[in-house]
């Protein structure tokens, strides 16, 4: 069942800046996203268009999408939670949107202030709407294998929100470890559930690594066949409704381990590398992920040899 292609979603720019309480400014945003594509990355979640009191990082999310020089084949998406976000979204031609919400109800009521029901309601035009206008709509489960606010969430919590979505027509099915708490027999469990509603391909991971789990569960998924997954530079970010949780696997880390494989990726894990110690240096400390320290280290000893 082990794909031998594997499509990497790159969420750094998006999922993982969102949190950074310091500013970063939308011309460092730009070049991060210049950089991945350099680096062979053709799924890009740039920004989102939410509130700019809820999540102020993404307030710049027009001048980063104006700003982004694109580069054929590469597909740029956003995150559009209501109405008002995609009507915002549109002008700024995303190839795809993203419509989140949650298979627990009380992180549903945190991050989006509205309970799961309501939240699909408000999905549907979105959904109409940006499929009037050719967009895909990927759609993401937060909270699939466990909620900060509410603890446990069962595979048949996660199945009723993916049943849900498929019903008002989101094309992609995103199941998020939100807060990095599940392990690989867990992760299978919930991704199963995703896959009795939408094909292999329509199906990823968004493994938040909090626990230090999010490699093995995406090993677990490979299993699976499940062949696209969300990934963050640097292993950049969080949520800023699920304190204290990590960023998403690091990309870096996922290439790695998948290169190792014999599973290709399309991306250069040299230049990713680079890309992450941009962004890195940008935000004034080192990469969370382990392979990129280890090849910069090694980038060093090089160095200083020559
Ligand atoms: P609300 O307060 O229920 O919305 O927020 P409302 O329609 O009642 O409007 C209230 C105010 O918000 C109004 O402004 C609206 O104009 C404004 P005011 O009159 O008070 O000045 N507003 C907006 N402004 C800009 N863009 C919009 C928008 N909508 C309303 N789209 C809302 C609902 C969803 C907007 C709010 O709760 C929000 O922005 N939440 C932020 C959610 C978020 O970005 N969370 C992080 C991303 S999700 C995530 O990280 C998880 C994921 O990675 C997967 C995983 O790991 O689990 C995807
Ligand atoms: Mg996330």
């Amino acid at each position: 069942m082990i794909p031998n292609k594997v499509t990497l979603v790159e969420v750094g720019p998006r999922d993982g800046l969102q949190n950074e309480a310091q500013p970063v400014v939308a011309a460092h945003k730009v070049e991060l996203v210049h950089r991945l594509q350099a680096a062979g990355c053709c799924e890009i979640e740039v920004t989102s268009f939410v509130s700019p009191k809820w999540v102020p990082q993404m307030a710049d999310n027009a001048e980063v999408m104006a700003g982004i020089r694109r580069q054929p084949g590469v597909r740029y998406s956003v995150l559009t939670p209501n109405m008002q976000g995609l009507a915002a979204a549109l002008p700024t031609h995303p190839h795809e949107i993203v419509v989140f919400g949650a298979a627990s109800e009380a992180f549903s009521r945190k991050n989006i202030n509205c309970g799961i029901e309501e939240s699909i309601e408000r999905f549907r035009p979105v959904v109409a709407a940006a499929h009037a206008a050719g967009l895909k709509v990927r759609g993401a489960v937060s909270c699939a294998l466990g909620c900060p606010y509410q603890g446990e969430v069962t595979p048949d919590a996660v199945e009723r929100v993916v049943r849900l979505m498929k019903a008002i027509g989101v094309d992609h099915c995103g199941i998020a470890d939100t807060i990095g708490v599940g392990t690989p027999r867990r992760a299978q469990a919930a991704l199963e559930r995703a896959l009795k509603h939408y094909s292999l391909s329509e199906v990823s991971g968004h493994f938040h690594d909090t626990y230090g789990q999010a490699l093995a569960n995406i090993h677990a998924c490979l299993q699976l066949g499940v062949q696209v997954f969300d990934t963050s530079i640097a292993g950049l970010g969080g949520c800023p409704y699920a304190k204290g949780a990590t960023g998403n696997v690091a990309t870096e880390d996922v290439v790695f381990m998948l290169h190792g494989m014999g599973i290709e990726t399309g991306l250069d894990l040299d230049a990713l590398v680079d890309a992450g110690a941009f962004i890195s240096g940008v935000l004034g400390r080192p990469p969370v992920s382990r392979a990129a320290r280890a090849l910069l280290a090694k980038r060093g000893l090089a160095l200083s040899a020559a």
